[in-house]
């Protein structure tokens, strides 16, 4: 049998590229916990708290070149420390599960893999700023094509990053690739290329026992 890990996963990301289906299946998990009973809060980045949600506004809309890559990680980490501060702590200390769609490590690879030196950036200012992971994080891996697609496919104002095209995707495919590899106790890798329902039981299956 394997032995219970040693803390319970209250605090559950979920990462991948753009279109990859983390918000569909955050949006189920969540479904299906408090089904079984759970207290669970779900939220999203950026945004998640009021203000972290005005500042979702500032770096999702308008021209791809609004922001550097630099005010970028500023604006995010500042968001993240909000949503920190007022909706993911709160519901922790509350006893609650908390599900994110995307944390930092969306930052790591959209602003991290932009330019040279940016990913020590994004790094030294999460530990100045922010210095907590999640217990566990769900990398829902996905081909930059059918994934972009996917994204492409729906409605919105909010395409500031799905413009940057295939090329950045298939590098921040494998970035989060890379990233599960060094933290394997931490990122769990689904596989997102399978029908809504199958991906939903692959996710419970490596939730489930981490609850405990
Ligand atoms: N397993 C799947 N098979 C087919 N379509 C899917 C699957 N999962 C999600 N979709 C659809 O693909 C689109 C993108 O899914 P979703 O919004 O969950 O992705 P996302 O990773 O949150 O995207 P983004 O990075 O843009 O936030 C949606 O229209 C969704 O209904
Ligand atoms: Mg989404």
């Amino acid at each position: 049998m394997t032995p219970a890990p040693a803390t319970p996963a209250r605090f559950i990301s979920f990462e991948g590229i753009d279109g990859s289906g983390k918000s569909t299946q955050a949006r189920m998990l969540a479904d299906t916990l408090r089904a079984h009973g759970h207290d669970v809060v779900l939220t999203r980045e950026p945004g998640g708290s009021p203000g972290a949600e005005e500042i979702r506004r500032l770096v999702l809309e308008g021209d791809p070149d609004r922001w550097s890559p630099e005010t970028e990680i500023l604006l995010f980490t500042a968001a993240r420390r909000d949503h920190l501060e007022r909706t993911i702590c709160p519901a922790l200390d509350a006893g609650k599960i908390v599900i994110c769609d995307r944390f930092a490590d969306s930052t790591r690879m959209y602003q991290g893999l932009r330019g040279p030196g940016l990913r020590a950036q994004v790094d030294a200012l999460h530990d100045l700023m922010i210095g907590q992971e999640p217990d566990l994080t769900v990398l829902v891996d996905m081909d930059p094509e059918t994934g972009l697609s996917r994204a492409l496919g729906r409605n919105g104002g909010e395409e500031r990053f799905e413009t940057f095209g295939q090329d950045l995707q298939a590098r921040m495919r494998a970035g989060f690739r890379d990233l599960a590899a060094q933290h394997p106790d931490r990122i769990v890798t689904v596989n997102g290329a399978q029908d809504v329902d199958a991906v939903a039981a692959d996710v419970l299956t490596v939730v489930e026992p981490r609850l405990r």
